[in-house]
């Protein structure tokens, strides 16, 4: 089969991630990445040579042509045009600043591309709001798709997980999000919690996904960068209990899920980045949310547990299904989830 062309709009936290994600695809050919100023990223990919992983070549394109002196002043080989970028593939990865993407989306129309945007976009800008194992179905060979944010990827991977095996009716959420992301000092050194209004948009993002779910939430934003924390009460389906031991066993055996525990030294979110850091991940990335064991109990019929985010990377692996949904590369979100997680190296600690 010949492979699925895909190029990558913005090189920041989540496209540099993207590019990794679809140069370890055996089934997909990173053609190229959209900058646009010479950024770190950029300039550490170049001092690289460009390659970036599996020795893939990451050659560059540009949204403003007009900026090509920059980088030509660096030294930093710049391969063509967004647009010529667009014109070569067959899905744009598009992981500009949130807003961008609807703006990019002319480019994508004009030219007959399509595209699968993140979560700073409004929903409009896409045909299907996707998550690769809750609604795979509906973007086959759609043009547009939009990915839920980090942590609403996390949450509905938790959630999903629940409903296949014994249906869920209901979710209450709390959310202890990450103030920014490693290196952003656009958004000031904070020591204070700040209150978003209520309900959460996460919890609303999960019931455009699973409208079967009656779902709320609250959202405490925290001075912190390594990962948020999503704490979920779980009511299924028909008054039915689902026992501690039934909830854990459905989570250790997603292969998206890392169930850990507090014991083995997984004291918080800060242990996740360690360990992804140790493993020798790029970036210290994990595709994989963290599941705590000694937070799974019951109240009542209800079950509770709290999840981890690693929020640089939690989308690329639900991105790279959109590419298969899309591209209908393979029919079931169970294929194609296998697939990505194949490639991806993803589950490889359950072994
Ligand atoms: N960060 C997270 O934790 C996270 C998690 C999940 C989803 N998301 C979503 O992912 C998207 C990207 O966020 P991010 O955190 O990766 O942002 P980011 O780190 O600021 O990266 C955005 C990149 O896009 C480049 N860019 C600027 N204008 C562009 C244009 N017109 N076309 C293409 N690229 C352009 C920027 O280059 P310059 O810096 O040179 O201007 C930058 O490299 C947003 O929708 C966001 O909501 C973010």
């Amino acid at each position: 089969m010949e492979k699925i062309k895909v190029g990558v709009a913005g090189y920041g936290t989540i496209g540099s991630r993207l590019a990794d994600g679809v140069a370890l695809q055996d089934d997909m050919e990173l053609v190229g990445i959209v900058g646009h100023s010479p950024s770190l990223a950029i300039r550490a990919l170049a001092e690289n040579d460009m390659i970036g992983v599996n020795g893939v070549e990451y050659k560059l394109y540009l949204v403003d042509m007009d900026l090509k002196p920059r980088f030509d002043a660096l030294g930093i080989p710049v391969e063509g045009s967004f647009e010529e970028l667009c014109e070569k593939v067959d899905v744009m990865l598009d992981a500009s600043p949130g807003g961008t993407g609807a703006a990019n989306k002319a480019i994508y129309e004009r030219l007959g591309v399509k595209a699968i945007f993140q979560g700073g976009e409004k929903n409009s800008v896409a045909d299907v709001f996707f998550h690769g194992y809750a609604n795979y179905d509906l973007g086959l060979g759609k043009q547009f798709l939009k990915l839920t944010s980090c942590n609403t990827t996390g949450l509905i991977r938790a959630v999903d997980c629940l409903d296949r095996k014994f249906g869920i009716e209901k979710v209450a959420i709390t959310i202890i999000r990450r103030v920014a992301d490693p290196g952003d000092y656009h958004r000031g050194l904070t020591n204070a919690l700040q209150m978003e209004k209520a309900p959460s948009h996460q919890a609303v993002d999960l019931m455009t996904i699973m409208p079967h779910i009656a779902a709320t939430g609250i959202l405490v934003h925290t001075p912190v960068t390594h990962g948020h924390i999503i704490t979920v009460l779980a009511t299924a389906k028909d008054g039915r209990k689902i026992t501690r031991e039934e909830a854990i066993e459905a989570f250790r055996a997603h292969p998206r899920i890392r169930t850990v525990t507090i014991d083995e030294g997984f004291k918080g979110n800060a242990s996740f980045f360690k360990y992804a850091r140790d493993l020798g991940n790029r970036r210290a990335d994990m595709y994989e949310i963290g599941l705590w064991e000694d937070s799974v109990v019951e109240s009542g019929n209800d079950i509770m547990f709290a999840i981890n985010i690693p929020q640089e990377s939690v989308t690329i692996p639900e991105t790279i299904d959109g590419v298969r949904a899309v591209m209908q590369m393979q029919t079931t979100s169970a294929e194609a989830t296998a697939a990505t997680n194949k490639n991806l190296k993803i589950g490889r600690f359950k072994k």
